[in-house]
């Protein structure tokens, strides 16, 4: 027996007041003069769902692994499963029978909640990556097969672009997943992977897997009607509600609160220097690598607010998901170029405040937080770094500082789009001027517990500190 999904979706319990969307409606099988055209524009609308839904739930991957390269490397694939959704939504919508709505069919929505669930975010991630993502590319190898390669042209050019991009995506995460199972020596970790896997292809076997909904001669259930008690598992989360956890996971890298103080001798980043017309700018441009890396921070909040707002409609998703990605390549910015600054990374602390503030408030707090008051009141200081370090003439220190302004720019222009939407998703009916008022007020307050609580993992003498840079650029 299936015990029914919990009704709050969200992480911190908070119910947003109104029901958003109604109940997904199945369409009946094709038969007209367009039965064709509908059969493919079902299976399009799948294959949108299913994209739209890794972007929905993958992204709670990022904060919980430690590596970064592996962040950024969720970062992109998220990114590019956006792009897939969208082209497949626009490809969709000139077909009869794609349907005008964003909704996700609930089994599918299932299995996706499923997906996050275990404990272990390596265990997590062998789920989307030996299971979910190989039956996409499986649902687009087939669907090539199945359409006319000349009636149904446009949609064949996507899928086989998507195709090519997740063979791609299975090798760039290959060296990231637990080791398979083998009969000699199976490990903990191997094992457990393999005992989750195992259940998400029960689960999405027991409704039809990925391929077209309605095929002539199938011989699955239609992913389209409900998950058949009798074929679906016990599910992990029918018994409990996801949760972020409390602090970003950092693996092997050590932490701190924060990277910014007054004190060259406690942090890399001394406020100071930033503004004082004497600094070296060899400081300068160190320090900005330091803050730009430390964006990583912004990677790790950004990516809960996609699983705590599953009504948002996906052009939201989308935008976030490219907002995600440009702070991920920002982060890179920093990691690519200390070590050729002489940064040994295993001595830099990564800061952990933001998320461990922000993860207390509600989605559009943490939107607000992050748009309109960190990224909207950026712009004066780094205009002034970046006058100092183009005194330097590194050019590629120049084109990664317009680049990251730029997209900034454009994250303050999204956050005045999307705020007003996401606050409405949470019948939040003040204006986003109040609301943003009071969100900072409230932000100083949680700071008050949630901040400042990560001590140093390492001393003085052996983390990167203001003093230590001026070290490293003699
Ligand atoms: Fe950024
Ligand atoms: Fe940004």
């Amino acid at each position: 027996m299936v015990a029914p999904v919990p009704t709050s979706e969200r992480s911190d319990g908070f119910q947003p007041p109104s029901t958003p969307k109604p109940a997904f409606a199945p369409t009946p099988a094709p038969t007209g003069r367009l039965a064709a055209v509908q059969e493919m524009a079902r299976w399009l609308r799948l294959l949108f769902e299913t994209e739209r839904e890794f972007v929905r739930t993958a992204t709670t991957l990022i904060y919980r692994v430690g590596e970064p390269e592996l962040k950024y490397l969720l970062c992109q694939h998220v990114w590019e499963a956006a792009s897939h959704a969208r082209f497949l939504r626009e490809r969709g919508r000139e077909l009869s029978g794609f349907g005008a709505t964003d909704d996700v069919r609930p089994s599918l929505r299932q299995l996706f909640n499923e997906a996050v669930m275990p404990a272990d975010a390596t265990v997590a991630l062998a789920g989307f990556y030996r299971v979910i993502k190989p039956a996409l590319h499986d649902a687009y190898r087939h669907y090539l097969t199945a359409t006319h390669h000349l009636a149904d042209w446009p949609s064949r050019k996507l899928v086989e672009e998507f195709l090519a991009d997740e063979a791609r995506h299975a090798a760039e995460i290959a060296p990231y997943l637990p080791v398979a199972a083998s009969a000699c020596e199976p490990t903990s970790a191997s094992a457990s992977a393999s005992e989750w896997s195992a259940h998400l292809t029960t689960l999405l076997a027991s409704h039809g897997g990925l391929h077209s909904p309605s095929p002539p001669l199938s011989v699955t259930p239609s992913p389209l009607l409900p998950l058949s008690p009798a074929s679906a598992p016990p599910l992990l989360s029918a018994t409990r509600l996801y949760t972020h956890p409390p602090t970003p996971s950092r693996g092997r890298f050590p932490t701190c609160s924060s990277v910014f103080s007054h004190d060259p001798a406690e942090t890399p980043i001394v406020r100071a220097w930033l503004i004082d017309p004497t600094t070296d700018a060899r400081v300068i441009r160190m320090m900005v690598y330091v803050w730009l890396m430390m964006e990583l921070d912004a990677v790790d909040y950004l990516a809960t607010v996609f699983y705590d707002t599953p009504h948002a409609p996906f052009d939201l998703h989308h935008d976030l998901a490219r907002h995600l990605w440009d702070e991920s390549r920002h982060s890179q910015f920093g990691y690519r170029q200390l070590p050729r600054l002489g940064v040994d990374l295993l001595t830099l602390e990564h800061s952990l405040d933001l998320y461990t503030i922000l993860v207390q408030m509600t989605p559009p707090e943490r939107y607000a937080m992050m748009t309109m008051e960190f990224e909207a009141n950026s712009f004066p200081t780094k205009a002034h770094v970046m006058d100092r370090v183009r005194e330097l003439n590194d050019f590629e220190a120049d084109t990664l500082l317009a680049f990251d302004r730029n997209d900034e720019q454009n994250h303050v222009r999204s956050g005045h789009r999307w705020l007003p939407g996401m606050m409405a998703l949470f019948g939040e009916t003040r204006s986003p001027e109040e609301f943003v008022a009071a969100t900072r007020a409230r932000f100083a307050e949680l700071a008050k517990t949630y901040g400042g609580i990560t001590p140093h993992s390492l001393p003085a003498h052996q983390r990167l500190t203001g003093e230590k840079i001026l070290r490293l650029i003699k």
